[in-house]
């Protein structure tokens, strides 16, 4: 018999989760609710892209916990349980620990979520497939950093650009699943820190290079970056909706002056009327295309950011 598994992502990257499997592995799926898709062939880890956050399967009796450790291919799991009414919880962890498996709350294998109905496949999470970053509270989320990568259809020996790239997400994920040429700049030092650390910890600084620099002031010649691909700060918990004002068209002017011209920049931002008109105001850059996505209580825009006329000038 096969389980149904759930894979979990970012709303609103659901239909390109989907694409993924099915062009690259043949798996059909369907979108079983905001953010799940459901598998009902059997998948292994390495299948499992980069845009899910988690894999859970139905908790549905004893059964779905025996199969869910058979997935992680672990005879006796650590676990924990939640669920909101203490009864039930104990009740859990006691049928649980019959089995002889652990208790073990901050170290499990399996999260056997009652009130979700559903069981987390701890070893299938994203950091432990893709890898564990050192993060800041606007750090974006590793699921989220695939998709705006994935929209962004970078190609072999691409040179991505992140100009505010907090800890270095956008560009290690880059470095992680297709190698870079990656380059991350942030002005913030604490971030830039956690963002060389973060290179090193997961081998990729031959790829990514961090430099603490300013996005309206970069250190590149025009024309030289392929893709831009940025999580853009808010004006919520960075910034303000009134600095965005000045700030975004200067940093679209630097994006407009380094990008080649073919090149395709992923801006997410929340701030969308001001975006909006600050790449209304970029007479040299236009949205071809823009995505909503939702993840962590917030609801920011994707917009694919072309080139609405060829380069002219040249400074190098
Ligand atoms: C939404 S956060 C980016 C999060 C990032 N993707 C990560 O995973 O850490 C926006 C970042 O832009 C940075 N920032 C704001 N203004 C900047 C500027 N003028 N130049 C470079 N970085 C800037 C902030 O310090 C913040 O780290």
């Amino acid at each position: 018999m096969t389980t149904p598994l759930l894979l979990i992502c970012p709303v609103g990257l659901e239909d390109l989760v989907r694409g993924d499997l099915r062009d690259q592995h043949g798996v059909v799926s369907q979108l079983t609710g905001a953010g799940q898709i459901t598998v009902d062939d059997p998948l292994s880890v390495d299948l499992v892209g980069p845009m899910v956050e988690r894999v859970q399967v139905p908790l549905d009796g004893d059964e779905s916990i025996s199969r869910a450790a058979e997935l992680i291919g672990v005879t006796r799991p650590a676990f924990r349980v939640q669920a909101q009414d203490a009864l039930t919880r104990a009740d859990w962890i006691a049928r649980v620990e019959s089995r002889g498996w652990v208790n073990d709350p901050a170290d499990w294998a399996l999260n056997i979520d009652v009130d979700a109905g559903a069981i987390d496949l701890g070893p299938w999470h994203w950091s432990r497939r893709i890898g564990q970053l050192r993060r800041l509270p606007a750090t974006t989320p590793g699921p989220v950093a695939a998709g705006l990568l994935r929209m962004a259809k970078l190609r072999d020996g691409d040179r991505l650009l992140d100009p505010c790239a907090g800890v270095g997400t956008v560009p290690i994920v880059d470095a992680l699943l297709r190698g870079g040429p990656a380059y991350s700049i942030e002005r913030d030092p604490e971030a830039t820190r956690l963002a060389a650390q973060n290179a090193a910890n997961l081998s990729v600084q031959q790829s990514v290079s961090v430099l603490e620099a300013d996005a309206t002031d970069l250190p590149f010649d025009d024309g030289s970056m392929d893709r831009v691909v940025s999580d853009l700060p808010f004006g919520k918990r960075i910034g303000s909706n009134e600095l965005n004002k000045t700030l975004y068209p200067a940093i679209l002017r630097e994006i407009e002056r380094v990008l080649t011209a073919d090149g395709r920049c992923v801006l997410l931002s929340d701030d969308k009327r001001v975006f909006a008109e600050s790449v209304a105001h970029a007479r040299g850059l236009k949205v071809s295309g823009e995505r909503v996505v939702r993840y962590n209580g917030v609801t920011p825009t994707a917009y694919i950011v072309r080139r609405s006329r060829r380069p002219k000038r040249k400074r190098s």
